[in-house]
């Protein structure tokens, strides 16, 4: 019952590229794509082949490092001069995750100083490679506090993918769910469909199956009944941005869940690495939401078959007002309200 994360990897950094599991074509096929260019690494953050809060995060880094040597091939020095504009472009491929503008900040700020182009890329690799590694290990840490919070909690319900798809290890809420497993808890998910793009029907119930994790799919809008219904111990999402007083952005279609959960008196977690709390952000209100192409909600029948154009409106994500949220579950342990306080402290803030 835990996610054989290493075949094939999610995300890893192969020689001079980056590889990635195109996620679009899950569970179809398991395609491994390469991303060699800037152009690559930007394509593949925005059509979501390669998505999830902290994989995002670890890709843009591993991108900065494919930028580099984007700028050396080029006969730059791959200097901030240099730099600017792609870095800008792959933090900037998905606006809402947090962890991608802080991973590319992050490898950035290791090559200040150093002159030479060969050792700029050195310092960006080491980087790039510490936060794949550090995602890793927090994800595990999430895993044994989760499984320590919610050792009651026989049946999860979930909400999108927030598991080895979308972190560089077993994940973050379906980290609780192997953490728990691991422990030898019995546990049990439903995974809700998460319009428009699928990312529960089509990979959370993939990678629990293949995780040997009983799995149950609902359509998003059946949660609310099953909520209602007794038949679910905990709510455990993932989260793209924390902002610092516990408001929570994540995949539209969770602030639903939470209102739900509440109602039926439901214990709602959100399971996220430090890395995606933005201290520099002070409620949800100052989380910009991605806009997506409206054509995801559109299918090519529902086109042809209207007269004249349909206005849409496609919000990837949504906030949870923190007052919804039991506890956050973060590498360094479960916070509990007041987030303000507990975010301050567990950042050392204060
Ligand atoms: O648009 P996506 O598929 O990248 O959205 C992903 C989510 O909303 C996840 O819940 C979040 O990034 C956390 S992943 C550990």
């Amino acid at each position: 019952m835990i996610p054989d994360i290493d075949s094939p990897p999610t995300l890893e950094w192969v020689d001079d590229h980056v590889r990635i599991i195109d996620q679009t074509l899950l569970p179809a096929e398991v395609r491994v794509v390469e991303l060699r260019t800037v152009d690559e690494v930007v394509d593949a953050i925005g059509r979501l082949a390669v998505r999830g809060a902290p994989a995002i995060g670890a890709c843009g880094a591993f991108g900065v490092v494919v930028a580099v040597d984007e700028a050396l091939r080029a006969g730059g020095a791959a200097d901030p001069d240099d730099l600017a504009g792609p870095i800008e472009r792959i933090s900037g491929a998905r606006p809402t995750a947090v962890n991608l503008r802080w991973a590319v900040d992050r490898v950035v700020a290791a090559m200040d100083g150093l002159g030479a182009g060969p050792d700029r890329r050195d310092a960006a690799l080491t980087e790039a490679t510490a936060i794949f590694d550090e995602d890793r290990a927090a994800c595990d840490a999430i895993g044994r506090h989760g499984a320590a919070e919610l050792a009651e909690a026989r049946t999860i319900l979930t909400h999108c993918n927030a598991g080895r798809l979308a972190t560089t290890g077993i994940g973050t809420a379906l980290g609780v769910v192997y953490g728990k497993a691991m422990a030898g808890q019995p546990v049990e998910v439903y995974a809700a469909e998460t319009r428009p793009l699928l990312q529960g029907a089509r990979l959370t119930v993939w990678e629990l199956s293949a995780a040997g994790v009983p799995v149950t799919l609902v359509p998003d809008s059946a949660a609310c009944g099953l909520l209602h219904s007794g038949r679910v111990d905990a709510v455990v999402v993932g989260a793209d941005r924390i902002a610092a007083n516990g408001d929570v952005a994540n995949k539209v279609g969770t602030f639903s869940h939470a209102v739900a959960a509440r109602r039926a008196g439901v214990p709602f977690y959100v399971a996220a690495p430090l890395s995606t709390v933005d201290p520099g952000t002070a409620d949800g209100a100052g989380i910009v939401i991605e806009g997506r192409d409206p054509d995801e909600v559109q299918s090519p029948d529902l086109r042809a078959a209207h007269p004249g154009p349909v206005e849409v409106w496609n919000p990837a994500f949504d906030v949870t007002p923190a007052d919804l949220v039991t506890g956050i579950v973060t590498e360094k342990g479960v916070l509990f309200p007041d987030f303000t306080d507990a975010i301050a402290g567990v950042l050392g803030r204060t």
